[in-house]
């Protein structure tokens, strides 16, 4: 595996796997890797010859007052990693390489970014859209992965490859969970014991919300009721839980069959965990 962090480097390493024919995968990561990003990797390489992937904390994507600082950094462990799972090129770059001085433009995505995280953290998808755009246009992709864990982050990127006419393919790629059913997160390291505990009730009201939902039970007091379950069971704060078309991400009322999800973000202690489920 090679890693690097300068741009030209960058670019030689791609030509070079281009004038050998290879199709390339991207999968951008923020680090701190788990079996989530792995699946992400091992999916990339069954859908390419070649797998970029690229670890950079994304300061643009973190409001004033959230975890950039906190951010778990482990780029030694997550380059073994890496290299064991074959990865071709490890791309890290610092952030004065991403932004350099001057650095002056933004990238807007409306529709899907509207509402739930776009809701509850003004401005993150900008910056989401921002550095995914840079990448795309660094690294050349044929084919880039995302994983549904961050489902309105994969609907909004999706919109934009189509708006700006990348040309590549995106591929969702499903939540992995720990065995009790936790969506893996490299947030999920800032829990205590307890709290670790305690959020299993979002996956469980999740799970128990959407068999509601199937089984033809009102929208709204399924969602009010899942919302207060979190609530007692230990979370300081839900943010949002709510039913919304799979492909706009347009909220819900009704459930009338067609393809839908629901996503739920909630904060326990500091920690600010989110997951969704399809119905
Ligand atoms: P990060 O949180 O590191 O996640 C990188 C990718 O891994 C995202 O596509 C995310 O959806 C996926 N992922 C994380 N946990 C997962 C899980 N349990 N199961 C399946 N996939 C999972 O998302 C970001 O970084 C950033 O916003 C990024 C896209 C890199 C832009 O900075």
């Amino acid at each position: 595996m090679q890693t690097n962090n300068q741009l030209d480097l960058l670019r030689d390493n791609i030509a070079a796997l281009r004038k050998n024919g290879k199709r390339i995968a991207l999968v951008p990561t923020m680090g701190a890797l788990h079996a989530g990003h792995m699946a992400l990797v091992e999916e990339a390489k069954r859908h390419a010859d070649a797998v970029v992937v690229s670890i950079f904390v994304n300061p643009t994507q973190f409001g004033p007052n959230e975890d950039l600082d906190a951010y778990p950094r482990t780029l030694e462990r997550d380059s073994d990693l890496l290299r064991a799972a074959e990865v071709a090129l490890l791309w890290a770059p610092q952030a004065a390489t991403i932004y350099p001085e001057g650095f002056a433009t933004k990238v807007h995505v409306d529709g899907p970014s509207a509402g739930y995280c776009g809701g509850a953290r003004p401005g993150h998808f900008d910056g989401v859209a921002l550095i995914v755009a840079k990448l795309f246009n660094q690294v050349t992709p044929d084919v880039a992965l995302f994983g549904e864990k961050d489902f309105q982050q994969l609907a909004v990127i999706r919109r934009m490859a189509l708006d700006l006419d990348f040309g590549l393919e995106i591929r969702g790629v499903p939540i992995v969970r720990d065995e009790d059913g936790l969506a893996l997160s490299s947030r999920n390291a800032y829990l205590s014991v307890e709290e670790r505990r305690n959020a299993l009730a979002l996956p469980r009201a999740l799970h128990d919300a959407a068999d509601r939902i199937r089984g033809g039970a009102d929208v709204a007091s399924t969602l009010a009721a899942a919302s207060a379950d979190i609530l007692s069971s230990g979370f300081a704060h839900v943010d949002y839980f709510a039913l919304a078309d799979s492909h706009s991400l347009e909220p819900l009322t009704h459930y009338d069959g067609r393809s839908a999800r629901l996503l739920a973000a909630a904060k326990i202690g500091k920690t600010r965990l989110i997951d969704n489920i399809a119905i």
